[in-house]
């Protein structure tokens, strides 16, 4: 398999190249097929609202992103996602840290997510980079402190 490379998508062609892993995000996540045209929807959203995309390339071919926001005081990341055949490779932990540096270059002082209690990956990957777990519901806010930089 080729050397994955994290780059911060940048151009309309970058973003717009994460629409097929979008889909098949959602799809995932509600177990049933999203339509294009919702994943396009999204992905659009995400351009117009400035939120910082990060893809993880292996070659040509687009096989995780990443999506967050600064917001307020921290920094917030909306998802991470790698494609099922590129997975426990450790290309969600590449992501993940991606945020984690961009939102100390911004002086967040946290950076948090919500966690499923079910997605034993995404939990592993947040304990990986010391991540708090508070529980809310059926999961958790997983928040990490910046303010040690
Ligand atoms: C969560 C996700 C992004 C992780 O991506 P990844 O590239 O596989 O992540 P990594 O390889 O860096 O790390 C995965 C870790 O989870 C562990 N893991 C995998 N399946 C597991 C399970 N069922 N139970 C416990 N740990 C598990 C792996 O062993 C690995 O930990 P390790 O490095 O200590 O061995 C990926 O599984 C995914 O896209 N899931 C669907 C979308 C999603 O849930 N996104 C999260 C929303 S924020």
């Amino acid at each position: 398999m080729s050397t994955v490379v994290i780059k911060r998508a940048e151009t309309d062609d970058e973003i717009l190249s994460i629409i097929p892993l979008k889909q098949s995000d959602d799809s995932e996540c509600i177990k049933q097929q999203v339509p294009e045209e919702v994943a396009l929807q999204r992905v659009i959203e995400w351009r117009e609202m400035h939120y910082d995309v990060w893809m993880a390339k292996a070659g040509l071919d687009v096989v995780g992103y990443a999506v967050g926001k600064r917001q307020d005081g921290g920094y917030r990341s909306y998802g991470i996602y790698v494609e099922p055949a590129h997975r426990n490779r450790g290309i969600g932990t590449l992501l993940k840290n991606a945020q984690i540096e961009h939102a100390r270059k911004c002086y967040c002082e946290y950076i948090w997510s919500n966690v499923s209690e079910n997605n034993k990956p995404s939990i592993r990957v947040q304990e990986k980079h010391g991540f708090e777990f508070e529980r809310s519901g059926a999961g958790y806010v997983v928040t990490k402190s910046l303010k040690d930089f």
